[in-house]
């Protein structure tokens, strides 16, 4: 992709290790590119212990902000110097805009996935959820539909302790294992099902042993996988077959990539036209 440089393009990118696989510079670019940004967004390699002399030398540098990939979400918010609700909320960070070297955290992943579920006519409000997984993306997905008002949230983790610390977190959030009985009880009376673990992942994520617990899902049920590559993971192929209405992770991904490019310009963006834009660059399939 070509870009244009300037004397005065301010530099964005995106952190972690490993992140040479990450999209985040091809979304971003584009977006610029079509906005007529005057940005640039690169893709930075960082390791876990390099993080706070790394955030010294972005100040330094000029860098206008970042975005954080694994290992650094969690680390960074000691090291900010202000966070927004739902990076406090979650105890992690993804977008780090940085103003008179003072670092402002946010987090973006919880929103994207919000936005991606109400652009598909999916409203969680009043609804029985059960999400699979406990880790970082599915944390956010989980207090963001808690606090878009789900009646309950039902939270199946390989690892059950961290399904329960999450459950902390609200009344209507309860625990179910993650065996095939225990999958069937607990979707058997959902109305949307929502993956977060890495179950279904090209490249190692693994898959799931069975995906028969389905059959229990009511019909009217919807199914999403954060997962978006492949875009139709074992689970969205077997869910759309039994007549389910399905989603991707692909609308997270690029929705939570907007709010972060919201944050770096302080712009209102359009976030459906970009979205369009992004994905058609992406070219997932
Ligand atoms: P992310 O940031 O993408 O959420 P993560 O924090 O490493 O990544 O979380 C991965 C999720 O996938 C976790 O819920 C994990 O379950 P554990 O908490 O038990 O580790 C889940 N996961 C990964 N591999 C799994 C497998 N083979 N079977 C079931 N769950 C799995």
């Amino acid at each position: 992709m070509k870009v244009e440089l300037k004397n005065t393009t301010k530099k964005l990118c995106v952190i972690g290790d490993p992140v040479l696989h990450s999209k985040s510079p091809l979304i971003q670019n584009t977006i610029i590119s079509a906005l007529g940004l005057d940005y640039i967004y690169l893709c930075q390699p960082v390791k876990r212990e390099e993080l706070p002399r790394w955030l010294a030398a972005a100040k330094a540098a000029g860098y206008a902000g970042f975005n954080a990939t694994m290992p650094h979400k969690e680390d960074l918010v000691t090291l900010m110097d202000e966070l927004d609700e739902d990076a406090k909320c979650y105890g992690s960070v993804n977008t780090v805009c940085i103003k008179n070297s003072k670092l402002y955290g946010y987090n973006t992943d919880g929103r994207g996935f919000l936005r991606a579920l109400l652009d598909e006519g999916i409203d969680p409000a009043g609804k029985r959820v059960v999400l699979l997984g406990a880790g970082g993306a599915s944390k956010a997905v989980a207090l963001k539909l808690v606090q878009a008002g789900v009646k309950s949230l039902v939270i199946c983790n390989r690892t059950e302790e961290k399904a329960a610390a999450l459950c902390a977190y609200s009344d209507v959030m309860s625990t179910e294992l993650f065996d095939p009985a225990s999958l069937r009880r607990a979707v058997s009376t959902a109305d949307l099902l929502v993956n977060g673990t890495s179950l279904g992942m090209d490249g190692g994520g693994g898959q799931f042993d069975d995906v028969s617990f389905l059959e229990a899902l009511p019909k009217a049920a919807a199914v999403c996988d954060l997962v978006y590559y492949p875009a139709q993971t074992e689970l969205l192929a077997r869910a759309k077959a039994l007549g389910h209405t399905t989603m991707n992770g692909l609308g997270m991904l690029l929705n939570q990539a907007i709010f972060a490019l919201e944050h770096f310009t302080e712009t209102d963006l359009d976030v459906p036209k970009l979205r369009a834009l992004a994905e058609n660059a992406l070219n997932v399939s």
